[in-house]
């Protein structure tokens, strides 16, 4: 099977698990021997974005860069998982249309639960006007309309939503198939 690289687009609010979820698949993906890359929101803002904040126009530039590095990445045989909230459909649908081989894969979390975990306690920071334009709370978030794969991190078990995104890409011809795994015959 010929190689061939793509991007694996994770979107959705603070704390819905969207880099958790990049990192079991990355691991699975490297035990294939598939060569990865994982771009974090929470990383990339502290070298390729540093200085950037939360505004609309500072969210773009973002997703923008991210994207370019997919975009490089993906036409080398690499995977690329970007785990950024990204909350403007345009600027992913632009990725999109962009990277080509693109795989939307939305994590599903409503604002309920993701306050009652806070993990990071920025919720209860932006519900008390600590923390201005966050996501979900005061800025927006624009769900996708037609994700290839849909999360629901609130309800469905993590290894589960891994072996989800894993089956998808299975099906697309995107990985190969591990042997072994239920192809009878
Ligand atoms: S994005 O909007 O540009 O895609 P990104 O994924 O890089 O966001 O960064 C989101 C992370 O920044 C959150 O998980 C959170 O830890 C932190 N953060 C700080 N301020 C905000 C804010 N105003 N809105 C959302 N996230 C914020």
């Amino acid at each position: 099977m010929e190689r061939k690289g793509f991007t694996l687009w994770f979107t959705g609010l603070s704390g819905a698990g969207k880099s958790t979820l990049a990192n079991i698949v990355n691991r699975t993906l490297r035990e294939r021997g598939l060569l990865t890359e994982v771009l974090d929101g929470d990383v990339i803002r502290t070298n390729l974005s540093k200085g950037l904040g939360f505004s609309k126009e500072d969210r773009d530039t973002n997703i923008r860069r991210i994207g370019w590095v997919c975009e490089v990445l993906t036409r080398n045989q690499v995977v690329a998982m970007a785990a950024a909230i990204s909350p403007y459909r345009e600027i992913r649908d632009e990725l999109r249309e962009k990277i080509g081989t693109f795989v939307e894969v939305y994590c599903k979390c409503s604002l309920d639960e993701l306050e009652r975990r806070d993990v990071k306690g920025l919720y209860a920071k932006a519900r008390a006007g600590e923390i201005k334009n966050f996501t979900g709370v005061d800025d927006p978030y624009e769900e996708p309309q037609s994700p290839e794969v849909m999360i629901d991190s609130e309800d469905e078990d993590i290894e589960e939503s891994a072996a989800k995104i894993i089956r998808y890409l299975e099906q697309e011809g995107l990985i190969p198939v591990r042997e072994g795994a239920g192809q009878a015959g």
